[in-house]
């Protein structure tokens, strides 16, 4: 139904870690960008690949390589940031957007401050990270903000949901798969993730 779940044991160890309370900003971005890199891997097993002609010290042979243009990780700011470190160590040539939204603490409306993308995002793979999916008004205003950019095929990568948002998400963006670490609970009075881990952003950065 469009969300996977990514339950790989590595993922799910260091996610644990950084739902620990006592876990360090030092540990706790280390973590980040490791889990990032395996969920990297995960987003983009189902890519297509076709061959070029290469020569081996040995000889010539048919190699395969990534097809089409280069992907796009577009990361909801501040938090994003934290994926988007492991994404790129393992996707180095990908073009970067940048989307800077924050939550009104009252309201819990997106507030946009920022919004630096690649021209072409028609004819490419758009990937937007996010740690948290919790109420999805940030995810689905950053959706909207890129299809009215002209980007058509996207997936949304968080670590953490709360099926609320998966399901505000996916009412509002049928067309884009979400990939998560967790589906949680569900969101306390304040809009947080619970059990979750925090204000991600605020355990990163202070
Ligand atoms: C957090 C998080 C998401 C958003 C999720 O960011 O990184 O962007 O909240 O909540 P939602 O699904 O209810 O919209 P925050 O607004 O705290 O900004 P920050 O990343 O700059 O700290």
């Amino acid at each position: 139904d469009g969300v996977t779940v990514i339950d790989h044991p590595l993922v799910q160890h260091k996610l644990t870690l950084m739902r620990k309370q006592e876990t360090s900003t030092a540990s706790f971005r280390r973590l980040l960008r490791e889990i990032s890199t395996l969920l990297c891997y995960e987003v983009t097993r189902d890519l297509d690949i076709t061959t070029i002609d290469i020569e081996t010290p040995m000889g010539p042979m048919s190699a395969p390589i990534l097809e089409g243009k280069k992907l796009v990780f577009a990361s909801i700011l501040r938090a994003g940031n934290g994926l988007l470190e492991g994404m790129l160590d393992l996707v180095p040539a990908a073009r970067v957007a940048h989307v800077g939204l924050y939550r009104d603490h009252e309201t819990l409306q997106p507030v946009e401050y920022y919004f630096k993308a690649p021209e072409d995002l028609e004819n490419r793979l758009i990937i937007v990270v996010d740690p948290m999916l919790a109420t999805a008004n940030s995810a689905v205003a950053a959706m909207d903000m890129l299809k009215n950019r002209g980007a058509r095929n996207i997936r949304f990568l968080c670590l953490l949901a709360a099926p609320e948002g998966i399901r505000r998400f996916r009412e509002a963006h049928p067309d884009i798969p979400v990939f998560t670490a967790s589906i949680d609970q569900g969101l306390n009075e304040k809009g947080y993730i619970i059990p979750g881990l925090g204000d991600a952003g605020d355990r990163m950065y202070g």
